[in-house]
Order: structure tokens, then C-alpha cells, then sequence
């Protein structure tokens, strides 16, 4: 592919050419990102070109993807997603200028589906038979949901304890499902162990070079949705770290490419029993493992996969991480929603409660432009949502119980 010029490892640079390396570096076993000849793209992908194309979906963006032509996407929407100013919630927290971008939207309901169709097209040039991916549960539900209508077998490892409506979106897929007695971290070496025995395509996080650049499709779109502006900060919810490490690569390329003017700050949101990132961030030391307990699945890893390049990302774009409680996670479910109409899973509604720590900890000013990246949709964990609320009134089918229920609870 004449617009890839090489794939770098993050970690000791070495590049590798696009045919010969599929995972990891081949010397230090870093991760690799993929590297594009700008300028040649700069002559097919700019404003002009971008502002008159009409499609609504990641696809938009084909000249800086790692993929030759759309004959092998999966056939639902990907990306496009809304991108919503937040007028009431921006109120609740001091930020008027809050946006909320709403990945819950895509077809597996998050974000995910951005990395997984471009693996999903680059394992079919590939003519690969069979793919696989460990997973917190939604990368392995927009797996499973991508590969649906095609031809490819899906083999997907999670672990035993992911969220049921999760599991039940592998299922009806069609997936293969193990569930690995364990967690994510057990799941994910199996699942590479299942791999390099059997030869089957491994989308795993931190593995597979293209899901980053999926993944950065979300910061184009946020860019053109704005009106070719940047936000001053994008909140981004954190596990492996490979969504803010790709939403960077994002606005990086459209810098690089002369598309917008100058980046965005990223803060990358963790929770507190899973804050590795945080942590090395703060330290100056390498990622370390920690418990990664969390009600929040998809957040919830010992080890970040791609702890580096996310450190890297938060850093260069000069920005911070903050940590937030599972309390405080849960207490920022109902506020989104009712702030702004959109429900969010656990890991997607820590970033508001990472907004709120953060303007009170003097780091938002109140002028500066937010956006909170919702990168899945509420119903993927209604067990934890509904900790997050009351219970409902429950009477029998009589006006006169109706009537005494209204006036006892003062609810006319
Ligand atoms: C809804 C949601 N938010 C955030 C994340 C964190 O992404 P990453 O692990 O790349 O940091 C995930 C990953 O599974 C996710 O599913
Ligand atoms: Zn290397």
C-alpha cells in the first residue's frame, strides 16, 4: 500500500514494513503505530475534499487508513457518530461549552466498532479464516457484531465475570465464546497463546497495530463536527490506552495534514482501583501493574496494553490524568443522563466524573471548550445502572392506588 510508509515501534523505533510485521516489534516486542507518506495524502485528504464528501461513517476517511478499498467493510454504519452540545450538564459543572460525543451510538453500541471494522477489513485483504480477540467485552462485542454477515469465524475470550448484556451481543452474533475463569489479563494471554497455536488472527488490543487507527477516526470526526475547530480538552476514559493514544494519532494526523490549526489536551480518566496509566504518568516511571478492580468492566485491567503510547499521548498533548471512585462513577450515570439525555456505561460516565474532579481541582477553566467521549452505551450494564438509582413504585392496576401513591409521595 503505496500511502504506508512503515510501521514504527513506539518503543525503540524500529520500522517494519507493512507485509512483514503483523503484531509486535520485531526486535524489543514494543507496539508498533502505523506511519502514512503525508504528503501524499495531504493531495487527496484536506478540507476541500472532506467537506464535500457525503459519507457518514468511518469510511470518510479511507485515504489515511490501512485498508486498499471498501470492497471488505462490514456493511452497518460505522463512526458518525453525534457529537451534542451539552448545554445542561455544561451548567451542572461550571463548563458551558461541554459537548458530549456519543459513540454509544454505533452498532455494537461503542466505540469499539471504529478498530474492529478496520481489523475486520484488513483480516479480509489478508483472506484470514478465522479472528480472534480477548476483551473487558465490548471490543469483542463490535467483534462479534462486525464479522455477523461475513464470512469469517469469530473466536472471542472474556472474562467469566463481563457484564451479561455483553455477553449476550457475542452470542447472537454468532461468536465463539470462552469465558476464561479469571480476568481480562488471564483472558488476554490465552487468547495469544490460541493465536500463535492456531494461527488465527488476533485483533487483542496492544497486539494489533490497526485498531489505533480506528480508533482515531473518532478525533477527525470531532474536529470536522465542530466546525474544523479544536476543543481545548477532550476527557477520554483509560484502560489499556489505546482509545486516547488513537484519538491523539487522530488529531495529530489532521495537524500534520494542515487540517486544523493546533491539539487538544487529553485527559485520560481511570478509575481508582485501575490507574496504572495515572500513575506512570505521574512518576515518570514505566506502566506497573496494579489490582484493576473496578465496577467499571470496560476500564478494568491490571496491566494497560498500551500503557506507553497513552502516556506518551497524555504528555504531548500536555495534558493530566485523574482518577475517580467507583461512587463517583456510579453518581455520574444519572447526572449525564439527565444533563444531556445520553446514557452511559460505567467506563463512558467516568468522564464526566473525571470533568467534575477536575474543575474542582481549578485544572477546567470555565471558558474552555470540553468534549467527554461516551464510548458506550448504558444498556451494555444495566446491573451497575441501576445501582445508580431508585427503585421503581410498583402498584396494582386501581386508580385509588395510583391517587394515594401521587399524593403520599408529593409527586403532584
Ligand atoms: C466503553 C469503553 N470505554 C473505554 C474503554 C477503554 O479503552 P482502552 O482500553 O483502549 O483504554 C473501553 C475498552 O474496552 C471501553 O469499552
Ligand atoms: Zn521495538
Amino acid at each position: 500500500m503505496k500511502k504506508i510508509k512503515t510501521l514504527q515501534c513506539i518503543r525503540c523505533g524500529k520500522d517494519h514494513k507493512l507485509l512483514e510485521a503483523k503484531y509486535n516489534c520485531s526486535s524489543c516486542g514494543g507496539n508498533l503505530q502505523v506511519l502514512y507518506d503525508y504528503n501524499l495524502i495531504k493531495k487527496r485528504l484536506n478540507y476541500e475534499v472532506l467537506k464535500d464528501n457525503p459519507e457518514r461513517s468511518i469510511w470518510r476517511y479511507i485515504d489515511i487508513l490501512p485498508i486498499s478499498n471498501l470492497k471488505n467493510v462490514p456493511p452497518v454504519q460505522v463512526g458518525w457518530t453525534p457529537l451534542y452540545r451539552a448545554e445542561k450538564l455544561g451548567a451542572e459543572c461550571g463548563v458551558p461549552n461541554l459537548y458530549i460525543k456519543d459513540d454509544g451510538r454505533n452498532p455494537s453500541a461503542s466505540f469499539k466498532d471504529r478498530a474492529s471494522a478496520v481489523v475486520i477489513a484488513r483480516a479480509m485483504e489478508l483472506k484470514e479464516k478465522v479472528i480472534t480477540t480477548a476483551s473487558t467485552g465490548n471490543a469483542a462485542a463490535s467483534l462479534a457484531c462486525l464479522t455477523g454477515s461475513l464470512v469469517m469465524k469469530t473466536v472471542i475470550f472474556v472474562p467469566e465475570t463481563a457484564p451479561a448484556p455483553k455477553v449476550a451481543q457475542l452470542l447472537v452474533f454468532g461468536a465463539t465464546v470462552i469465558m476464561v475463569k479469571g480476568t481480562y489479563d488471564d483472558a488476554f494471554d490465552l487468547c495469544l497463546k490460541a493465536s500463535a497455536e492456531y494461527g488465527w488472527y488476533n485483533r487483542s488490543t496492544g497486539i494489533n497495530p490497526f485498531t489505533r487507527e480506528g480508533k482515531k477516526t473518532c478525533a477527525f470526526e470531532i474536529c470536522e463536527q465542530m466546525n474544523w475547530e479544536t476543543p481545548d480538552k477532550v476527557f477520554v476514559p483509560v484502560g489499556d490506552g489505546n482509545i486516547i493514544s488513537g484519538i491523539w494519532k487522530g488529531f495529530v494526523e489532521f495537524h500534520r495534514l494542515g487540517i486544523i490549526e493546533r491539539l487538544p489536551q487529553l485527559v485520560a480518566v481511570q478509575a481508582e482501583g485501575s490507574d496504572s496509566i495515572k500513575r506512570a504518568f505521574e512518576s515518570g516511571m514505566d506502566v506497573q501493574p496494579v489490582s484493576g478492580k473496578t465496577i467499571a468492566d470496560s476500564i478494568s485491567v491490571s496491566l494497560p496494553r498500551d500503557g506507553m503510547a497513552a502516556v506518551m499521548a497524555i504528555k504531548d498533548s500536555g495534558g493530566f490524568a485523574v482518577s475517580v471512585s467507583d461512587a463517583e462513577i456510579l453518581d455520574a450515570i444519572p447526572r449525564i443522563a439527565r444533563g444531556s439525555n445520553v446514557f452511559a456505561e460505567p467506563a463512558a460516565a467516568a468522564t464526566y466524573a473525571g470533568l467534575r474532579k477536575a474543575v474542582s481541582e481549578g485544572k477546567v477553566k470555565e471558558n474552555e471548550s470540553v468534549v467527554l467521549l461516551v464510548t458506550g452505551n448504558g444498556l451494555k450494564d444495566i446491573q451497575s445502572a441501576m445501582q445508580s438509582v431508585g427503585k421503581p413504585y410498583v402498584i396494582n392496576p386501581e386508580m385509588t392506588e395510583l391517587r394515594k401513591l401521587l399524593t403520599d409521595n408529593n409527586l403532584v
